[in-house]
């Protein structure tokens, strides 16, 4: 009897828990196993209609049939005429009925082309705003409030995004490498464009819509003209037809070379007359073919790639000449401030604002300047970028690194929610206290119509899309906070872990709090006390701070850690670089003095002695030891934590993340034992007996090699 128990409940476990891909993302639609619950929705659902007919309205008929029928078991035929019998109404607010006691006119005028309002009572629920893609929002609302098991019985919602660009950046070759990309190969397959629609691209465009994102540049910033021709163009057009139902426009980026390239021109000066012909026409034709094109992307003057300043030109003059030639069709440029030159031995970290601050004022209105979190290089921890407030008459837009090139790439489990709002929530004092550079890129500081946030994505042809099977929660971040960054990382990610993996509180509970922790703990393993830039050449992957041999000086480890006999870390105060001048006086006075510097960011702006006192009491050497070490022993305990969940997953995902975590800790260790040891050269200090000692020398560390190393 005790043996045919135990096999029930196999049995049982087998079923609740099937093995998954996570190909499905967050968009699983599993049912409701809560009986109470799924009465409940039951009730609510009866009899949906869903009004209107363009193509978003397809979408969002097919996309709430197949919702309903995986979270209750019911199959719903969803009508398309109201009648009084409708307990859910989901459509435009351009009729009259829509509108009731549930939903007013004013409510309406509140939410812009996007915003959507969500409303309900028992027996009858309102989806509506002012546009289908608006409706599209409100569903995919509606829809994780089932899937995470949340009351929709009284609902009183309106929420309009805080952003107006959502924005994927894909650094996608044209041969379907991507850089940076640890999730295979680029999802467009322009072999088989325009004439064959991957499922994976609705599929794409679904999973988008679903966290409000609204844009994507499809095509990687170190950009080959050849997108810019007819062969291709229709490709992209083909990509643009799919996702036009979804809200989303697509972007290209602009080789600012094209005209020398394509159409042999002898300059891409743009203020060349023949160059200024030539890009017109090519929008012109770009938009025969995409009606709704956004606009280009340019990555120019940067790490080799061609640019205004070649022809001794500014970055204003560049992105305007493009800026006309996409203006007559409403779209708009988004100029990249990720700039630093070789021959420039001022410190990288000021180099992109003395560019562009002298520039504020002078660019186009429909151009955007894009600038990276940190001045740096998307580092597990930078400081804002000090462009953030310095730019008042330019719209700045937010450009994050979703693929995780310098956050453990495909092998380890980093959760950004918290990278990210350290950023949007960090105050720049530009206009005082609270001018935080959410309030710098929403446009509300300085009062700019046009308003973004990007993030460099993290996608490929790996069935689960994003390499690691938790990394898809970055994706997701993403576009959460681009929609409202006021929302907590701590409800991001308990929202995606109930869609992606399970409702069972007690599984939320922990693996949420392994999310939570988890880019600290990659802090604490890889560039603890505000190191940076100290990983491998190239590749970017492990730990390489002995480079020293790399033609251009800020592409060496040793640049950026500085350390010597005396200490660690790079002196960016007035007795240094100076770079700490271009923050505001209040920002500046947190980190110039070193007695009271942020410990976080102590050797970004200080060169500290080794036996500087730490907060802790720690020598500065000995809390170095104690980082990666407290590094090593989270990965453990993030190990143990997930081992607790393994009734709680899906098979398949449970051992995938298991056998990652296996190799996290390895390279947490790598991380810990090659830095310590490294670093102790200089400090000539022992690592504290108590702490694990490495097994291997330094020269071993220093043999690595990765020729399979992805991404490059
Ligand atoms: C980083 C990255 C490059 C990328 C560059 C950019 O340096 O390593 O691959 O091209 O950023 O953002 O342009």
């Amino acid at each position: 009897m005790k043996k045919l128990n135990l096999l029930l409940l196999f049995v049982l476990a087998c079923f609740c828990v099937q093995a998954e891909n996570g190909y499905d993302l967050w968009l699983r639609y599993l049912p409701v196993s809560n009986p109470v619950l799924l009465q409940q929705y039951k009730q609510q659902l009866v009899s949906p209609v869903v009004l209107g007919s363009s193509s978003t309205v397809s979408v969002i008929r097919t996309e709430l049939a197949s919702a309903l029928k995986g979270l209750t078991g019911n199959a719903y035929t969803v009508s398309s005429s109201l009648t009084s019998t409708n307990t859910l109404i989901i459509g435009k607010a351009d009729a009259s009925k829509i509108l009731s006691p549930l939903v007013t006119k004013e409510e309406l005028k509140q939410l812009g082309e996007e915003g959507f309002i969500l409303k309900a009572k028992p027996g009858k629920t309102i989806i509506t705003g002012n546009t289908d893609v608006a409706v599209l929002y409100g569903l995919f609302h509606y829809l994780r409030l089932m899937q995470s098991n949340q009351p929709i019985t009284n609902l009183n919602i309106i929420s309009v995004p805080k952003l107006k660009l959502r924005m994927l950046n894909h650094w996608d070759n044209m041969n379907r490498t991507v850089e940076r990309g640890y999730a295979g190969f680029s999802i467009w397959d322009w072999h088989r464009l325009p004439g064959f629609i991957d499922q994976r691209y609705i599929d794409y465009a679904r999973a988008n819509a679903s966290i409000g994102i609204n844009a994507v540049t499809l095509t990687n910033v170190n950009a080959n003209a050849l997108i810019l021709t007819p062969a291709y163009l229709e490709k992209v057009k083909a990509l643009a037809d799919v996702f036009r139902p979804y809200g989303i426009k697509v972007f290209l980026t602009a080789r600012f070379s094209a005209p020398i390239e394509l159409a042999r021109l002898k300059t891409a000066d743009p203020l060349n007359e023949d160059v200024k012909a030539w890009w017109n026409n090519k929008a012109n034709e770009i938009y025969s073919y995409i009606p709704d094109f956004g606009g280009f992307l340019v990555k120019a003057n940067s790490e080799g790639q061609p640019g205004p300043q070649d022809y001794k030109r500014t970055h204003a003059e560049g992105a305007n000449m493009l800026a006309n030639a996409v203006a007559p069709h409403k779209g708009i440029v988004i100029w990249r401030a990720f700039v630093y030159a070789a021959e420039n031995p001022v410190d990288r970290h000021k180099q992109a604002y003395d560019d562009f601050v002298p520039l504020d004022g002078k660019f186009n209105d429909n151009v955007m300047v894009q600038v990276k979190n940190g001045a740096i290089d998307f580092m597990p921890r930078e400081p804002f970028h000090p462009l953030f407030g310095a730019m008042p008459k330019t719209p700045l837009m937010m450009e994050f690194q979703v693929t995780q090139e310098y956050l453990g790439q495909a092998t380890n489990w980093v959760f950004l929610a918290p990278l990210f709002k350290e950023v949007l929530d960090a105050d720049t004092y530009a206009k005082g206290k609270n001018s935080t550079v959410a309030k710098v890129i929403d446009g509300s500081l300085d009062n700019h119509a046009l308003n973004g946030m990007t993030g460099v994505a993290n996608i490929g042809t790996d069935i689960n899309w994003c390499g690691h099977p938790m990394a898809q929660a970055n994706w997701y971040a993403l576009g959460r906070l681009a929609w409202n960054y006021n929302l907590s990382s701590d409800a991001i990610a308990e929202e995606w872990l109930r869609m992606t993996y399970s409702n069972d509180a007690a599984f939320v509970q922990s693996t949420k709090q392994i999310m939570l922790r988890s880019r600290e703990i990659m802090v604490d393993y890889m560039n603890p006390i505000g190191l940076h830039h100290i990983m491998a050449t190239g590749h970017h992957y492990g730990p390489g701070p002995w480079v020293s041999n790399l033609n251009r000086p800020e592409w060496n480890p040793v640049y950026y850690h500085k350390a010597d006999s005396i200490g660690i870390g790079f002196n960016r105060t007035s007795t240094g670089s100076k770079a700490i001048e271009q923050y505001f006086p209040e920002v500046r006075k947190q980190w110039e003095n070193i007695a009271t510097c942020d410990e976080k960011y102590l050797l970004w702006f200080h060169h500290a002695s080794w036996n500087h006192t730490m907060k802790s009491g720690r020598s500065l050497w000995n809390e170095l030891c104690y980082k990666y070490n407290t590094g090593v022993d989270s990965v453990k305990w993030m190990q143990r934590e997930w081992q607790k969940q393994q009734t709680k997953v899906d098979a398949q995902r449970f051992k995938e993340v298991s056998m990652l975590l296996n190799v996290q800790l390895e390279e947490a260790k790598w991380w810990r034992n090659a830095c310590l040891l490294y670093f102790q050269t200089f400090s000539k200090q022992p690592i504290p007996s108590n702490y694990e000692q490495p097994d291997k020398t330094l020269d071993y560390y220093k043999s690595l090699r990765f020729p399979f190393a992805p991404g490059n």
